[in-house]
């Protein structure tokens, strides 16, 4: 009896990996960029995320603290880095051709901002980058204390005062 029962768990699991493998050998999976994620694949990645920053991501304020200055270096580092896929203060009119080809397509900022996002999360997909898109992690590029000042920016993005408004508003891509 309980030898059936082990036998017929052995042979689901067999199935189950033959039919994935199946799947993925004849192409029934698709791998191009041009589609939409589907649910599955969302929820997936999704809650995959956010459990992995409610365990590593840094709690508390952003170390870098709020002045004009840090605020437009932020710009400047956003300008050379990440305007390329997150687009200008234009926000959505400004996807670059490079944004509107990934999958899934990177949020324009200046219209899909994270400034309620605690500056830990930033600062976290920042440095790590994304799995499964094309966020890249920035951690051999630039040193925490740069990755702080870009989560400060991207935390006022939405109210800067005007000296940063002004660099920001000249960023192009
Ligand atoms: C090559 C394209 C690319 C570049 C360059 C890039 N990103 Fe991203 N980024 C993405 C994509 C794609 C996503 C969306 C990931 C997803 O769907 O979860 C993303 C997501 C994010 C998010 C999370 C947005 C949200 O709504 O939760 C932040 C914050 C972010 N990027 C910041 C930056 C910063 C800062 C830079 C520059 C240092 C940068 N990115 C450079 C492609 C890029």
């Amino acid at each position: 009896m309980f030898k059936g029962f082990l036998l017929g768990i052995i042979v689901t699991i067999v199935v189950a990996v033959a039919a994935g493998y199946v799947t993925l050998r004849f192409g029934l999976i698709p791998a191009n960029a041009d589609a939409k994620p589907g649910r599955l694949e969302r929820w997936a990645a999704g809650t995959s995320l956010d459990a992995t920053l409610r365990r590593e991501a840094p709690q508390g304020p952003d170390p870098v603290p709020l002045t004009d200055q840090n605020l437009i270096d932020g710009v400047h580092l956003y300008s050379e880095h990440c305007a390329v896929c997150h687009g200008t203060a234009q926000g959505d009119a400004s996807a670059s051709p490079v944004a509107k080809g990934e999958y899934p397509a990177p949020p324009q900022l200046a219209t899909a901002g994270v400034e309620d996002d605690p500056p830990g999360y930033s600062f976290w997909k920042i440095k790590h980058g994304i799995r499964w898109t094309a966020m890249p992690a920035w951690k051999d590029t630039l040193s925490d204390q740069q990755i702080w000042t870009l989560a400060l920016f991207l935390q006022h993005m939405d109210k800067l005062p005007p000296p940063a408004e002004m660099a920001w508003q000249q960023v192009k891509n």
